[in-house]
């Protein structure tokens, strides 16, 4: 499970400056911990925590905030460029060549995955899990499975839609063929059971907005992002927890109902506490999750999605998918709309810009446009 504390041997043009905490009690144990881990940095500096101020006016009620993620550097950004820093640290570090993923057919951690192994000068092989019941060209063509196309992957299609074990195990015989070709395979795991190692990156961004709300003096009551793998929960929970700030995360099921996400959380959060070396400052009673938004599925869209990604884009300019941050966003709006003035809600925006387009039918459709 653990990582070995080994800095990757980078291009120096990828790297950027380490992190600029000065405060000791942040850079020792845990934070000092993961500083050591390998990484390949591809942002250079903190994405925005911006004020949602259209949003305030039209809600009439708390301060709204986004952490913008999906400006994140890098084909598009989004939540997976820190967690993949991580593993690509991980799979230099061991000599890797090739990367190898899986996901949905419209995966941004696919995309990402492709968009670092092109910088890098790796092969990427995704593996598309046919887990939408979808056959609009669109949604098989466009979005992320043009961006990896364009990023040089390598795509095949994997038939079974909620199979993470025989996902990660079909990796795992190609990996096997790749080594007897004399290649040097890394595997990125869909399932439990192996390190949550992108979950790195959120105690990161913990430590990030934990700098930046001291620095533009905003107290939050209260966070929403969505939970899917949960690498992004947990690893900003468990880093807000490890700082000493108590303040609420609220997950949004956008992969799986509110009962076996609880248990991945609560698995993910012992699984990091491992790496880490330290026991979870996480408690079963800091898991605030829901799967009101989640109907009717995967990556598919409902009614307050629509209406949240609408309102995301006319208020604030934001960009918002149907799989991923919609519905975030649809928890987000439901939250803030029953809070109080003196609550203040960040929404931790993840990205997922592509997904925009492979929905392109269903959103032309939300916005009123009607080709018949
Ligand atoms: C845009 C976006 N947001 C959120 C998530 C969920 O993040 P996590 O898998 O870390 O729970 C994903 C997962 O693929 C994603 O692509």
């Amino acid at each position: 499970m653990a990582l070995r504390p080994k800095i990757s041997p980078l291009d120096p043009g990828i790297m950027v400056a380490e992190s600029q905490i000065s405060d000791a009690a942040q850079a020792g144990g845990p934070f000092g911990r993961l500083d050591n881990l390998p990484r390949v940095r591809m942002a250079d500096g903190p994405t925005p925590l911006e004020r949602l101020s259209n949003l305030e006016a039209q809600i009439g009620g708390p301060a709204l905030y986004a952490k913008r993620d999906d400006t994140q550097p890098i084909a598009f950004g989004g939540n997976k460029v820190r967690q993949l820093e991580f593993y690509f640290g991980d799979a230099l570090s061991q000599g890797a060549d090739t990367v190898l993923i899986t996901g949905a057919v419209q995966s941004n951690f696919c995309r990402t995955c492709a968009a670092f192994a092109a910088k890098l000068g790796m092969d990427c092989r995704i593996q598309m899990e046919d887990r939408v019941p979808k056959n609009d060209p669109l949604y098989r063509q466009s979005g992320n499975v043009l961006v990896s196309r364009l990023l040089g992957a390598d795509l095949t299609i994997f038939p079974r839609g909620e199979d993470e074990e025989g996902a990660d195990a079909e990796l795992e015989d190609l990996a096997q063929r790749l080594r007897d070709e004399g290649r040097k395979p890394y595997v990125i795991h869909l399932a439990p059971g192996h390190a949550p190692i992108g979950a790195l990156g959120y105690i990161e961004a913990a430590r990030e907005i934990a700098r930046q709300i001291e620095a533009q003096g905003v107290d939050p009551t209260g966070y929403v992002v969505p939970s899917g793998s949960g690498a992004t929960h947990t690893g900003l929970l468990f880093g807000l927890r490890v700082l000493g700030i108590e303040t609420p995360v609220l997950g949004i099921c956008v992969r799986r109902g509110a009962d076996l996400q609880r248990l991945r959380l609560i698995r993910r959060c012992a699984e990091i506490a491992e790496i880490l070396g330290i026991s979870s400052p996480v408690t079963e009673d800091d898991i605030q999750i829901t799967d009101a938004f989640l109907a009717p599925g995967y990556g598919m869209l409902n009614e307050p999605t629509r209406e949240a990604i609408v309102t995301g884009a006319k208020t604030e300019a934001l960009m918002l998918d149907p799989v991923y941050s919609g519905k975030a966003m649809a928890g987000f709006l439901d939250w803030a709309r029953s809070a109080s003035a003196d609550d203040c809600l960040v929404f931790v925006h993840t990205g997922g810009t592509p997904g925009i387009f492979a929905y392109g039918n269903a959103l032309n459709e939300a916005c009123g446009w009607d080709d018949g």
